[in-house]
Formats: structure tokens, C-alpha cells, sequence
């Protein structure tokens, strides 16, 4: 098949972004963006990417959805045994990204992921609908299926053996924290001449740099 090739489709207008308007804490600069993306009804603002390096180097990235942020960092929840977890037991450095197309931004951030602690996890498993509750006990996420059937029967069994009772936070599913290194605030403008600021961690706080497009 030949190479389908896609043109440069649109110019971004829409918005500036400079050193003297943002602040000089990159997580409270996150939430400054975060709240204007709520404000302009970004579809799925909480979707992150997030990447991971495995112990023999190989990258994988993946979307997962963004639960909280504060001064520690950004959390997210899944699986320990699934292929995102192993990869950061082995290696916790990662990266997150935020896209919201409809302001014209991006947020790139690295980080170390550490496992948000037992008590966090089962407050938040706690407020989650029952089916999730039992869907987070009938997926090993990763893992290999026969067919979809035993996804079903497995969650069927699970409904029936816990009919009537709380469902107990699997040992095996909880919160990740990143704690940032670098956070990166892109901004489109025109002819590609985007804004690019990026705050870098040093021993003596943020450092915040303009980097080119
Ligand atoms: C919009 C969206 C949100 C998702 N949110 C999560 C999430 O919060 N946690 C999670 O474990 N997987 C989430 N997933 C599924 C992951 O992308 C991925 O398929 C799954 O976690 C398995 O990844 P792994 O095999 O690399 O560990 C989401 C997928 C999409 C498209």
C-alpha cells in the first residue's frame, strides 16, 4: 500500500501563553489550565496517556483517566498485575500526557510513579459503582482471554458469590501517584510557532524554561 500522507490541516489561534502570566508552581499552573478546560467543556479533560519503559527497555503507552492531582502529583487507578503495573515495578519513571484539542493545549509531564497508599485505594474502590467493583475482581488485566465468555462468566460468578455483600478492594488493584520532575504547558499558535514552557525540578525549586516549538 502506498504512503497516505496527511496535510497540515489547521493554524492555532486561539490563545497565548507566557512566562509572566503563569505561576511559578507547575502543579498550580496545571490546575489553573485544568479548570479552564473544565470552563470550555473539553471532552474526556481527564484522559492522560500514559507511558511506561519495561525492564528490558521496551516503551508501551496507554490512555488511563486522571482521579486527582494536589501538590504530591497526578493518580491514576488500574491494575498492579497488568502490564502497566509490571512495568513499573520494574522501572516507576513515566510519562503523562493531556491533549485538550479544543483549547489548542497539551501538558506533558515526567515523573515517578509510587503506589498511592492501601487506605487511598480502598476509600476510592469504595465509591465506585458495583459493577466496576466486581469487574476490577473479574479482569486480570493483560492477561490472555479464551473469548470474551470468560470475562462474562467470571464477573456473573462474582455478582452471585458477593449478592448482598460490600466487595472488599481487590489486594491487586489501586492508585499510582506521579510525583513530577518535569511538566511541560504547550500552547498551539500560528504557523507553528507554538508556546512552549517547560518547569524542570531542581534542588532548589522549579525551573521554568521557554523552549522552541
Ligand atoms: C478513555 C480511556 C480511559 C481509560 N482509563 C483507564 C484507567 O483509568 N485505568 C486503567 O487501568 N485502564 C484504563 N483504560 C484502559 C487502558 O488504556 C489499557 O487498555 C489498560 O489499562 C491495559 O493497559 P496495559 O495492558 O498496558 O496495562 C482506559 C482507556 C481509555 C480509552
Amino acid at each position: 500500500m502506498d504512503e497516505k500522507l496527511i496535510a497540515l490541516r489547521r493554524d492555532y489561534l486561539t490563545a497565548t501563553l507566557d512566562e509572566v502570566d503563569v505561576s511559578p508552581d507547575p502543579l498550580e499552573q496545571f490546575g489553573v489550565w485544568m479548570e479552564q478546560a473544565l470552563a470550555a467543556d473539553v471532552l474526556d479533560v481527564e484522559a492522560m496517556a500514559l507511558a511506561t519503559v519495561s525492564g528490558d527497555g521496551t516503551p508501551s503507552a496507554r490512555v488511563v483517566l486522571l482521579r486527582g492531582y494536589d501538590a504530591r502529583g497526578f493518580s491514576f487507578y488500574t491494575n498492579y498485575e497488568s502490564s502497566k503495573g509490571v512495568d513499573l515495578a520494574a522501572n516507576p519513571k513515566c510519562a503523562l500526557v493531556f491533549h485538550w484539542r479544543e483549547i489548542e493545549r497539551q501538558v506533558r509531564i515526567q515523573g515517578v510513579a509510587k503506589r498511592v497508599d492501601d487506605e487511598e485505594s480502598e476509600k476510592y474502590f469504595a465509591t465506585r459503582p458495583l459493577g466496576s467493583q466486581l469487574g476490577a475482581w473479574a479482569s486480570r488485566q493483560s492477561a490472555v482471554l479464551d473469548g470474551r465468555h470468560e470475562l462474562e462468566q467470571r464477573w456473573k460468578a462474582l455478582e452471585i458469590e458477593h449478592e448482598g455483600n460490600e466487595i472488599p478492594r481487590p489486594v491487586f488493584w489501586g492508585g499510582y501517584r506521579v510525583q513530577p520532575e518535569m511538566m511541560e504547558f504547550w500552547q498551539g499558535r500560528r504557523n507553528r510557532l507554538h508556546d512552549r514552557l517547560r518547569y524542570l525540578k531542581t534542588k532548589d525549586g522549579w525551573k521554568l524554561q521557554r523552549l522552541a516549538p
